[in-house]
């Protein structure tokens, strides 16, 4: 008998991990994966990582395929789960794409380096995620090194991100002296250097470990039982609706590299992370995630660079329906009908044609430029539009111009066809009309230049203008003369001005001279 459609679906857990290069993402994703059966052994995907290459072997990579594409999107089974991990690339290779996947999620991992706290890229992203109002999860890493105390790093999330945190569990020392971990939320502590299922024992009824256990009787067990109480009393009460809305944030401790700490997270994680809910279509109506028509969205587009196949792969968040190969949608913003044959699913080793996915899974679609990103698709009869997804303020400028001044025929189109797509922004010099393109992460410049030359023949000459803080204006209280070189007037697409500051300096020195001024970042 066929599972039924609600049953799949709440068993799909979609989510991404954010974090700042070098928190142990990578590390962790691996243990996860490890604990899913999907790899043996450590090291494949760390192996496959986008760590320092420059960038032409990432086009070197891109070439060959398989490789960002399938770690873009892992899947795995745990305890009767469906598990997605998508990936958000960190390094040079952050992009808008790296946002953007973020609008496909359910649910979103912050991993923290327990000596460093919490740092600028993990701050960024979390500001994305925390806008879409999903469960936030925390996991403090490298607990094997001297770090900062746990009490400190709860702190901090409400002090710098504004998030209550609740610890799920507690270290048992730390660095040198790490023992274990007590697992508040499963009854249990994990012992430290012990390995598989031995390593977990069972807490008594009033939370102490039985007398036959050495670690019972250790100092550092007494002190983290006082932690306990102390985070008991005066902490955050575990409050699920909080934790629905990423208005507060399960904490859990652990080291990724020795797999400590990692299954106890995941067991709670599946627990608590939500399956696939409704979305909200066609301004205001809602889609249930177990509707049976086919709806989905586009969240990114990774182009082949392949010049002798131009073909691109979509992908698509499943939003409601079973996906099936060969299953005919609409596409809703040209109301054409395509026929999706060629398609995939992800798994980590291999990519596999698409059997049977479901709302939350990622299906990724061999495009020939018929797709756009923020596209939807439907196979029902009511038209199914999501939202428009958001444009992220870039912060790197460079301005471009056509190597070949005869070929401004095949500049503009391509200019025009990779701004549509969402690769890269592009701005324009109020006065002169100069074109100015804006991202959040230098791939993608290097990705528009390799783009511009491989599919549209047109060889660009970029020279970088810098860092800037892009702030729009509100249009009536625009006046020429307040723009300079510190700060640059230019339009965006729409022809809404804003400034390009040097910095924030600048942008501090404008506001003085002009308090009447509104700015606005758009995020
Ligand atoms: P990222 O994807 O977030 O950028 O981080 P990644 O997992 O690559 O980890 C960054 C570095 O931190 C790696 O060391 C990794 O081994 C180490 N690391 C990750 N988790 C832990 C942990 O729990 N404890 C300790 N002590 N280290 C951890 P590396 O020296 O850059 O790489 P490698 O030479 O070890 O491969």
């Amino acid at each position: 008998m066929t599972e039924k459609l609600i049953d799949k679906v709440n068993k799909r857990r979609t989510f991404a991990i954010i974090s700042h290069p070098d928190a142990g993402k990578t590390t962790i994703t691996e243990q996860l994966l490890l604990f899913g059966g999907v790899i043996r052994q450590a090291g494949t995907v760390k192996a496959r990582k986008t760590g320092n290459y420059a960038t032409s072997d990432w086009m070197e990579i891109e070439k060959q395929r398989g490789i960002s594409v399938t770690s873009s999107v892992m899947q795995f089974e745990y305890e009767g789960k469906r598990i997605n991990i998508l990936d958000t690339p960190g390094h040079q290779d952050f992009s808008e794409d790296t946002y953007r996947t973020l609008m496909a999620v359910d649910a979103a991992v912050m991993v923290i380096d327990s000596a460093k706290g919490i740092e600028p890229q993990t701050k960024k992203l979390f500001k994305v995620v925390k806008k879409r109002g999903i469960p936030i999860f925390t996991f403090m890493n490298k607990l094997d090194r001297d770090g900062r105390p746990p009490l400190d790093l709860i702190a901090e999330l409400e002090e710098l991100l504004g998030i209550e945190g609740v610890a799920m569990d507690w270290p048992i020392g730390s660095g040198q002296t790490l023992k274990g971990l007590y697992d508040i939320a499963n009854k249990r502590v994990e012992l430290y250097h012990k390995d598989g299922e031995d390593r977990f024992i069972p807490l008594t009824e009033d939370g102490t470990l039985p007398d036959s256990e050495e670690l019972s009787h250790d100092p550092q067990f007494e002190e983290t039982l006082d932690d306990i109480d102390l985070i008991k009393e005066a902490g955050n009460t575990f409050d699920l609706e909080k934790i629905a809305k990423g208005d507060q944030t399960p904490v859990f401790f652990g080291s990724a590299l020795t797999n400590f700490g990692v299954e106890t997270f995941l067991k709670s994680f599946v627990d608590l992370a939500p399956a696939p809910s409704s979305h909200e279509v066609n301004g205001g109506e809602e889609l249930a995630a177990d509707d049976p028509s086919f709806a989905g969205f586009i969240f990114k587009i990774q182009a082949n660079m392949n010049p002798h196949h131009r073909d691109r792969i979509a992908f698509v968040r499943v939003a409601s329906g079973e996906f099936n190969r060969g299953l005919d949608v609409t596409l809703a913003r040209t109301g054409k009908t395509i026929r999706l044959n060629n398609a995939t699913e992800f798994m980590s080793s291999e990519r596999v044609q698409v059997n049977d996915a479901v709302a939350g899974d990622i299906v990724g679609l061999y495009d020939t430029g018929n797709f756009q990103i923020g596209d939807s698709i439907y196979s029902g009869k009511r038209k199914v539009e999501f939202p428009e997804l958001p444009e992220f303020t870039p912060e790197l400028f460079m301005r471009v111009t056509a190597k070949n001044v005869m070929k401004q025929k095949s500049f503009h189109k391509g200019m025009n066809q990779l701004v549509q797509e969402g690769a890269i922004q592009l701005y324009k010099n109020y006065q002169t009309d100069d074109y100015i393109l804006g991202a959040v992460g230098q791939l993608q410049f290097e990705v528009f230049k390799f783009r511009m030359m491989n599919e549209y023949n047109s060889e660009v000459e970029m020279t970088p203008i810098g860092h800037r803080v892009a702030r729009w204006i509100n249009p009536d209280q625009l006046d020429l003369s307040m723009s300079n070189s510190r700060n640059l007037l230019v339009k965006d697409r729409y022809d809404n001005p804003l400034f390009l500051f040097e910095n924030e300096f600048a942008e501090r020195f404008f506001k003085d001279k002009y308090p009447d001024i509104e700015l606005s970042e758009k995020l």
